[in-house]
């Protein structure tokens, strides 16, 4: 029973984390296989669809925090994205091999994110993209991060940064139809449903919109999703609504702080398994054959 002293009815963490554990999952034994968890992204081949979210400034966590994680998940065949952080450290990132997604933050200064998307290319990335959920501060000003100020973007911006790069350009922070229309519109190659771990309060929780969300994108880009992700489980509902891949971001500090790139691979690999687990059961074969079917909703969402 949930200790209503510490419950936030308006924490966004926490109605995702309710809204995960209200969707439960019928089991399909006949006719199963064993699965496969191989993801194809952007021509390249991956042993999981869960791949490291775009984190930062993990030095806090273990020394070399954002290279340990790459390492991890490159040892785990695992996609790796990087948040916001200096050229060297993108550098640093994308010489461990990991195949990695940079994620640009939305500065005010868009010449400087032109510069950072050059960066981005020449160091090899797999993709890259942009925040587009962190330009505002919570009071309805420009955010500011670490003394860099930031500003929303229009499409016609977007459009410029996505025409600027060969790159799959990624729109992270979709929580509405509305921003998946436009992300198509203005020439996403994916969008990652997400509220930045609670970046406002009563966020709706991405998988309650994700339906309807891979409604409008019709496939025609990958949807990844982030937020509250802790278990092979949890992965396993996100592909069934209509996820691609998924990112997992602050289950990782633990293993991260404890075994630095090893304790990373070892909950990649836990988590792959898991999934596994539940696509067996659910006569799943691949990631790309989840039957949304197999998702039942408990009363009250
Ligand atoms: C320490 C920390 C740093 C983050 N830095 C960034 C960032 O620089 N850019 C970004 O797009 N998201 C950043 N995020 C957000 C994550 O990419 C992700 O959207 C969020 O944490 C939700 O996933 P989770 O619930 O699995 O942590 C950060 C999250 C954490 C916890």
């Amino acid at each position: 029973m949930k200790d209503m002293e510490h419950s936030k009815p308006w924490d966004s963490n926490q109605i995702t984390r309710e809204y995960f554990d209200s969707l439960l999952v019928e089991m399909r034994h006949i006719d199963a296989v064993i699965p496969s968890t191989k993801l194809e992204l952007y021509g390249e081949t991956f042993d999981t669809p869960i791949m490291m979210a775009a984190l930062s400034h993990l030095d806090n966590v273990r020394e070399n925090g954002m290279v340990e994680m790459a390492k991890g998940a490159h040892a785990a065949n695992a996609v790796n994205w990087a948040g916001m952080g200096d050229e060297a450290e993108i550098a640093a990132i994308t010489a461990t091999g990991a195949r990695t997604i940079n994620i640009i933050k939305p500065y005010a200064d868009n010449d400087y994110i032109f510069r950072r998307i050059e960066h981005a290319e020449r160091c090899g990335v797999l993709a890259l993209g942009m925040d587009v959920d962190h330009s505002f501060g919570g009071n309805g000003k420009y955010d500011v991060v670490l003394g860099e100020k930031m500003t929303p973007k229009s499409l016609t911006e977007l459009k410029e940064f996505i025409k600027s790069t060969k790159l799959p350009f990624i729109i992270k922070g979709v929580l509405s139809e509305q921003d998946a229309y436009k992300a198509l519109e203005a020439g996403a190659k994916g969008i990652v449903v997400s509220h930045h771990h609670g970046i406002m309060n009563y966020a709706v929780p991405p998988l309650y919109i994700l339906p309807r969300i891979a409604k409008v994108i019709n496939r025609q880009i990958p949807i990844f999703v982030d937020c509250g992700i802790m278990s092979g489980m949890d992965v396993f509902k996100a592909l069934a609504l209509g996820a691609d891949a998924v990112s997992a971001g602050r289950v990782i500090m633990e293993p991260l702080k404890k075994n630095g790139s090893d304790g990373v691979k070892e909950l990649i690999l836990k988590m792959t398994e898991e999934l596994a687990g539940v696509m067996a059961r659910t006569c799943s074969k691949d990631i790309n054959h989840i039957d949304p079917s197999v998702i039942w909703h408990r009363n009250g969402w």
